[in-house]
């Protein structure tokens, strides 16, 4: 029997901390939904990301990597987290990247003492948070002219 050859990872998400991160977790943010969704892009960078956690998620593939996705935290005033700007590139797309994006922010709300997220989902979107523990309560309403619901998600410690 041949030996068994390890698949090394394909995706992986790391926190963007230096600049050259984040401008690319922004490039992430202005393809899906300034180009795709048509948010204006004055409203999809905006203040929260001077001090939000931003994270970005790799495709490695032949010793070379690209950025392939974003998210990031925000802290509001008293402490709650709150999750947005989560975004996949399209081709990327059900191959776990959401799903990494959003424990690898869920880990920093609980290092940071976070207990609960919320969430504003996008309409569309809300089968793949509530895959990932969320509840969406409160009536649809419009952000960017993109219909969403208020999404919660109580955090327990791992
Ligand atoms: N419909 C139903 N369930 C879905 C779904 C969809 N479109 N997308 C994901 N899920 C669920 C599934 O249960 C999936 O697990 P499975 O693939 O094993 O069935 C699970 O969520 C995890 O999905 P994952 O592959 O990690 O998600 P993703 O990498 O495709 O990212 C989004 C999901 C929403 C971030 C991505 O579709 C995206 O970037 N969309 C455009 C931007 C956007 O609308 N962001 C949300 C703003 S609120």
């Amino acid at each position: 029997m041949p030996p068994s050859v390890q698949e090394p990872p394909r995706y992986s998400v790391v926190a963007a901390t230096s600049a050259e991160d984040r401008a690319q977790a922004f490039d992430v943010r202005v393809t899906v939904f300034v180009v795709e969704q048509l948010v204006p892009q004055e409203e999809e960078l905006d203040a929260w990301d001077d001090t939000a956690y931003h994270f970005l998620a790799l495709f490695h593939s032949s010793g070379a990597q690209e950025a392939v996705g974003a998210a990031r935290l925000v802290v509001l005033a008293g402490g709650a987290g709150k999750i947005g700007r989560v975004a996949v590139l399209r081709r990327h797309r059900r191959h776990g990247v959401g799903r990494l994006l959003m424990a690898a922010v869920e880990a920093q709300a609980r290092r940071l003492g976070i207990k609960s997220t919320k969430l504003d989902a996008q309409l569309h979107a809300i089968p793949f948070y509530e895959a990932l523990g969320y509840s969406a309560e409160g009536p649809v309403f419009l952000d960017a002219n993109i219909e969403h619901r208020l999404m919660r998600k109580q955090l327990h410690a791992t």
